[in-house]
């Protein structure tokens, strides 16, 4: 692949999500020698800076958080020297004719017109007013080398995102919207596809004759600090199930698609949604279960109730916990459930997804069997494990669960690329694969607003609390069963 000269923009260059991420995410691209030759970091924001303060912020956000670690100093001089910051009001034409000149100026002197990069980090209510700039301004005219990267949230329900999805494309044509999801590029996640796809033994079980049920947990240890303001309006099935765990759902229910592109993968996936079956009142109440954290410990650490978290409100009936039972109405999956499950302030961090096999249907041995369940770790153990029933050694037939692994830490000596890394390098290159569709995020939506919408009616109504430090409320193991005991979870 030919390597165009890079002009990437950063807008909201002040916070979290630059420190943390992208610049960490871009210098190590850079000294992985992924970036082009010519590249250049535009970083916008409202702030006023002294530039020098603004880059060792940065570095210091790299020492902090790159998973290489602490950033050798030429290396870094060589990365900052290709950063600027752009002081600039997002509602001011005045930030777009010095950044378009800038980004000209950078252009000349690489002597080649390359891909820009737009990086939205910035609050929802920015998005349409930079892009309308963007597109006025033309800065982003060229269909194939000018993109757009927008975080989430996109929209808050289905109405906005579908009138967001009209002004973006209005603007850009669909394939320079970059939707991120970042779940998607993390190396476990891909792994998925790679598991699914390229080894046949799996696929022939891989339905309801041979499935019983299916559960995707992402557990966080991390309670909601100091993002209250934006939380609190959002709730755990905005921040997490409508995106991330609805995507993990995907990837684990979708048909093969036709090739490994990205318009095949993205219909894929977009099939499943479209197939889940749509909730009623009287199903949200029995089959979704909320709740909040109350105060309590985590790993020994004590922690304060949601409700006095930093700009929450003090009756705040916001969940901070999920946990819900979905059907997907199609011939693969009739009569199998998915469980979903996301909270904060829990034991562990632990996302996991379990595919629980039937029981053999003749059992011709006296112990109890336990079925088969094929263990998928995410984050932040790294594995694949298969659990199936082996003889214990002795003079007795006697069966107990045993384990097959595959370690990421075990198979390979590579490092792995931060999610962000894989996911800026695609935008780079033009590859939306691991990227959100407009049909997508309105697909998702649709599922979770029978659900929203039967909450608003009444807040208060089946919430549930449950202490920080554990692993939900009660009432989640119940949607569990009959069919497991209890939800997975590390030892
Ligand atoms: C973000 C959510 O999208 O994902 C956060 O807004 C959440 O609330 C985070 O903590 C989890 O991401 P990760 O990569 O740490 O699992």
């Amino acid at each position: 692949r030919k390597a165009y000269p890079a002009a990437i923009t950063i807008f909201g260059a002040k916070g979290d999500l630059t420190r943390r991420k992208l610049i960490p995410a871009l210098y190590n691209l850079f000294i992985e020698n992924h970036l082009p030759a010519l590249f250049e970091i535009f970083c916008v924001d409202f702030q006023t800076v002294d530039e020098a303060a603004f880059k060792n912020d940065l570095l210091a956000g790299v020492n902090e958080f790159s998973r290489n670690g602490k950033a050798e100093p030429s290396k870094w001089a060589d990365f900052a020297a290709r950063i600027s910051y752009l002081q600039g009001d997002f509602t001011k034409k005045e930030t777009y004719v010095s950044l378009k000149s800038k980004v000209e100026d950078f252009e000349k002197s690489g002597k080649q017109r390359g891909n820009r990069m737009f990086y939205f980090a910035v609050a929802p209510r920015f998005i349409e007013v930079i892009a309308e700039a963007l597109y006025t301004r033309k800065l982003c005219s060229n269909k194939v080398h000018d993109r757009i990267v927008v975080e989430k949230p996109f929209g808050t329900d289905l109405d906005t995102a579908k009138k967001l999805n009209r002004f973006l494309t209005k603007r850009f044509s669909e394939k320079q919207i970059y939707r991120i999801d970042h779940y998607l590029g993390k190396e476990t996640v891909q792994n998925i596809m790679a598991f699914r796809f390229a080894n046949f033994v799996f696929e022939p079980l891989w339905n309801k004759n041979y499935i019983d049920h299916i559960q995707i947990s992402v557990a966080e240890q991390v309670s909601v600090g100091k993002r209250g303001g934006y939380y609190d309006a959002a709730g755990a099935m905005r921040d997490m199930i409508q995106n991330h765990l609805m995507q993990l759902l995907c990837i684990v229910a979708m048909e093969c698609p036709g090739a490994y592109k990205a318009e095949a993968i993205r219909d894929a996936k977009t099939k499943v949604l479209k197939n889940i079956r749509p909730f009623t009142t009287p199903q949200v109440f029995k089959n979704v279960v909320r709740a909040q954290y109350t105060a309590g410990e985590v790993d020994d650490v004590p922690k304060i109730a949601y409700r006095q978290e930093e700009q929450v409100s003090p009756e705040s009936t916001t969940e901070t916990f999920v946990a819900l039972k979905m059907m997907i109405d199609n011939p693969r999956w009739e009569g199998v459930p998915f469980f979903l499950r996301t909270g904060k302030s829990m034991a562990r961090q632990s996302s996991v997804i379990v595919v629980q096999f039937k029981d053999s249907p003749h059992k011709i041995f006296k112990d109890d069997i336990v079925p088969n369940r094929l263990i998928i770790s995410i984050q932040p153990e790294l594995e694949i494990s298969l659990l199936f029933e082996s003889k214990v050694p002795g003079l007795q037939m006697k069966l107990v669960p045993v384990e097959m692994d595959f370690t990421y830490q075990e198979a390979y000596t590579e490092s792995l690329p931060e999610a962000y890394e894989a996911l800026l390098l695609d935008v780079l290159q033009g590859d939306a694969t691991l990227f959100m569709r407009a049909d997508q995020v309105e697909a998702a939506w649709k599922v979770v607003m029978p659900i929203l919408d039967a909450w608003k009616k009444s807040p208060s109504k089946q919430l549930h609390f449950y202490e920080s430090g554990t692993w939900g409320p009660a009432a989640a193991g119940n949607l569990l069963k009959p069919y497991a005991k209890e939800w997975y979870r590390l030892p």
